[in-house]
């Protein structure tokens, strides 16, 4: 985990500044990369289909490594909550075995996955000149474009952050009664677009995404929403995006954009929709962190977008008047979730 200080190590560190607090980031990257390796040994895994606790040496057997390695391994995993030992071995804590194995809904390997495998790497190359430029040399979507298997990991990472959230973004939802067609603009992995066909029948969804995404999703609609929910590739800056829809989900994509982009991005969306129709966008909005770890979440993802996209997140006050700007009135907001910082902003065309 996580390592959670006691009250005497907070004392120290944090209130009476006596010893260097930034060894905890030391500590938090070096449990970072060897959660990610168990992950990609199947450590975890190999533990929870054991009948038993199991010893390093069994574990080091089963996963093809050397036990005095696994040993250490295990023993930092223990140290910062992964796993506890026993006399007659390691076994998996709650935390991972809610959060880290397949099996559960909430797991969140996919996504540690893709930013080990792909959002650090990408930070290591742009960081920097994200910082003295304003800018990555260029996005990781294009980064992604130039290996197989790139879109394959990020949209598995999308899909498990989604599904962390999808039902209470869906219960704060409003699809009105009637409506048929949805279009999920930057949909990716159509988690959302699958949810909402699912508790509304008479719908049928768009998902619309780069020719990337949609290659590496397309096996994975559920069947039984496969005749509700199809795919479209196409860059939603430039290419058509259909017409006649009831509702235009823009989720987690205006981050991406500056504030021309986005406003012509929510012209097209308005011209893509019936009259009357809905605009539901989904983002961390600036100024939303009220405790220390949302706030601290907020300033993360704030320099990731700039590293990765070359941009930021914004105020919901100046996504209400880009709204504005496209045409649409009646816009309202509500928060998702307790803690995600995330919050909808619904808007109709007027
Ligand atoms: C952060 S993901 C969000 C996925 C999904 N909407 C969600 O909230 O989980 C951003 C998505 O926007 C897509 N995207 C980015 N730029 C795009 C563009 N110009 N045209 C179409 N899709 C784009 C990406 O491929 C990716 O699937």
């Amino acid at each position: 985990m996580p390592l959670n200080p006691n009250f005497l190590e907070r004392l120290v560190l944090f209130r009476l500044n006596k010893g260097p607090a930034p060894m905890l980031d030391l500590f938090g990257a070096a449990s970072f990369e060897s959660v990610s390796l168990a992950l990609e040994l199947g450590l975890f895994e190999s533990l929870a289909g054991a009948e038993a606790p199991l010893t390093a040496a069994a574990l080091a057997d089963r996963l093809d490594a050397h036990p005095d390695g696994l040993a250490t391994l295990c023993n930092f995993l223990v140290a910062e909550g992964y796993l506890t030992t026993e006399e007659d071995g390691y076994r998996l804590t709650g935390m991972t075995e809610t959060w880290l194995l397949a099996a559960s809904e909430t797991d969140m390997g996919p996504w540690l996955a893709f930013w080990n495998d792909l959002v650090f790497p990408f930070w290591e190359r742009e960081l920097e000149t994200a910082v003295r430029e304003g800018e990555p040399s260029r996005s990781i979507y294009e980064w992604f474009d130039e290996q197989p298997g790139r879109w394959e990991v990020a949209q598995a990472g999308f899909r498990a952050a989604a599904s962390l959230l999808v039902d209470d973004v869906v219960d704060a939802v409003t699809v009105p009664g009637g409506s048929t067609r949805l279009i999920d603009v930057g949909g990716g992995h159509g988690l959302y677009a699958v949810e909402l066909c699912r508790r509304h029948p008479n719908l049928s969804a768009t998902v619309f995404d780069l020719p990337g995404a949609v290659a590496a999703v397309d096996d994975e609609i559920p069947d039984a929403v496969a005749d509700q929910v199809s795919t479209r590739a196409g860059d939603y800056r430039t290419d058509d995006l259909g017409d006649g829809y009831d509702v235009a989900l823009l989720f987690n994509i205006i981050h991406a954009h500056d504030p021309t982009e986005n406003t012509a991005l929510f012209e097209r969306v308005a011209d893509s929709l019936a009259p009357g129709g809905r605009i539901i966008v989904l983002d961390q909005w600036e100024g939303s962190g009220r405790t220390s770890v949302s706030r601290a979440g907020l300033r993360f993802v704030a320099l990731t977008y700039l590293t990765t996209l070359g941009a930021t997140v914004y105020a919901h006050e100046e996504v209400t008047s880009w709204l504005r700007d496209a045409g649409f009135g009646d816009v309202t907001r509500r928060s998702v979730g307790p803690l995600s910082g995330l919050a909808l902003v619904e808007a109709t065309k007027r």
